[in-house]
């Protein structure tokens, strides 16, 4: 299939961009680059640098690439962040998801793959969440994503454009030849945290240590990055066009924050420091997802399910980017360039492949 990835150059997106032409498809990445980072887009796929809020792009070049299903990763991800500045989660996560749908919706696509979280159940009653559990958000990011859900959902009903919501849980990891990974800027996630401060010696504040968990820490389910991706691949190849489908994405095992910083100690072999500090405003006790769902319609099976594997990819990854994508390595293929020409000629090139 030729498949549209937005926010392709971000953390999850450069990972399903990868799997989806390991499986043999050919994508073409939009990312505005405000969190991806070019050189996690895979060389094979072709990489344009644009919003998808310019609905005049994203529709000539869904016409220019003949382009058949659409996987939109690109949002803006801090729980943080979106409770102190609201109108940025509702206007990038939201409003710009909306004019994706309706330039798709202009163009006939028909298939389409939604990044939703475990945040739109906000403090779920019952563990393992099942996909039938409320919606009900406790932070405007949560709303955020629970709103575009609404739209997709309504926009199949109205246009029957078939579609994939996938919710995810804790998402961690790396490629395993560790050439991409997670850089986010600033960094708020556990795991990349917890390696940081291995390698650098610094502090893990652990962010509550009164929960009503075994341990106190909070608990989260962690999911492998590649398992991930490998998920949206399945379900890209499975939509039919005016149905829709929502699962989650986890591995149904629980880890507090401290069984997690025990992994990390294994893995590198360093002893983590750490600081017990107040909790973090709007953090669930315990999210572990029931993924029964998507392993029996879907045929979904971790390669990665323990926490182990998890942490040494993201350790192999950080240990050798300790810049991110701003660490010095040498350059194993031409740059992409972002130039009309450049697009033109790759969308031959895979065209020509592609016969
Ligand atoms: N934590 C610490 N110290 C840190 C960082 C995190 O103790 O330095 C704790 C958090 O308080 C939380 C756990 O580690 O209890 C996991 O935190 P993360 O920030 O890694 O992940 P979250 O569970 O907050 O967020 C994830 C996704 C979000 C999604 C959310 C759903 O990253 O996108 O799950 O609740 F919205």
């Amino acid at each position: 299939m030729r498949i549209l990835v937005t926010g392709g150059a971000g953390y999850i997106g450069s990972h399903a961009v990868k799997e989806l032409i390991r499986a043999g498809h050919q994508v073409l990445v939009i990312d505005d680059l405000s969190n991806g980072h070019k050189k996690a887009v895979d060389h094979r796929a072709t990489f344009i640098r644009g919003s998808t809020q310019d609905s005049d792009l994203i529709v000539s070049k869904i016409k220019l690439h003949e382009i058949e299903a659409v996987m939109h990763f690109a949002a803006d991800i801090e729980v943080g962040e979106s409770v102190t500045d609201p109108y940025k989660y509702y206007r990038n996560n939201f409003s710009n998801s909306v004019l994706l749908l309706e330039a798709l919706n202009t163009c006939g696509i028909k298939k389409f793959v939604f990044s939703s979280t475990a945040a739109v159940y906000g403090n779920p009653e019952l563990s393992p969440v099942k996909e039938t559990a409320a919606r009900m958000p406790i932070n405007p990011y949560g709303r955020s994503k629970m709103m575009t859900e609404m739209a997709i959902e309504d926009g199949c009903h109205a246009y029957g454009t078939g579609y994939t919501i996938l919710r995810y849980f804790n998402v961690a990891g790396a490629s395993v030849d560790a050439s991409i990974g997670e850089d986010h800027r600033p960094e708020s996630h556990l795991i990349p945290r917890i390696l940081c401060a291995a390698r650098e010696g610094t502090v893990v504040k652990i962010f509550g240590t009164d929960y009503e968990t075994s341990d106190g820490t909070c608990v989260r389910d962690y999911v492998h990055v590649i398992d991930l991706a490998r998920a949206h691949v399945l379900a890209i190849e499975k939509i039919i066009p005016g149905k829709g489908n929502i699962y989650n994405l986890g591995s149904e095992n629980g880890f507090s924050v401290q069984q997690v910083i025990a992994a990390c100690e294994k893995v590198t072999g360093r002893k983590i420091i750490i600081q017990q500090s107040p909790r973090r405003a709007g953090d669930p006790p315990i999210l572990v997802a029931s993924s029964k769902k998507i392993q029996s319609e879907l045929g979904w099976k971790p390669q990665y399910p323990d926490i182990e594997s998890i942490v040494a990819h993201a350790w192999n990854w950080h240990t050798s980017h300790p810049e991110g994508y701003e660490t010095e390595m040498e350059e194993t293929h031409d740059p992409l360039t972002e130039t009309a020409s450049e697009e033109y000629r790759m969308a031959e090139t895979y065209r020509y492949l592609g016969e």
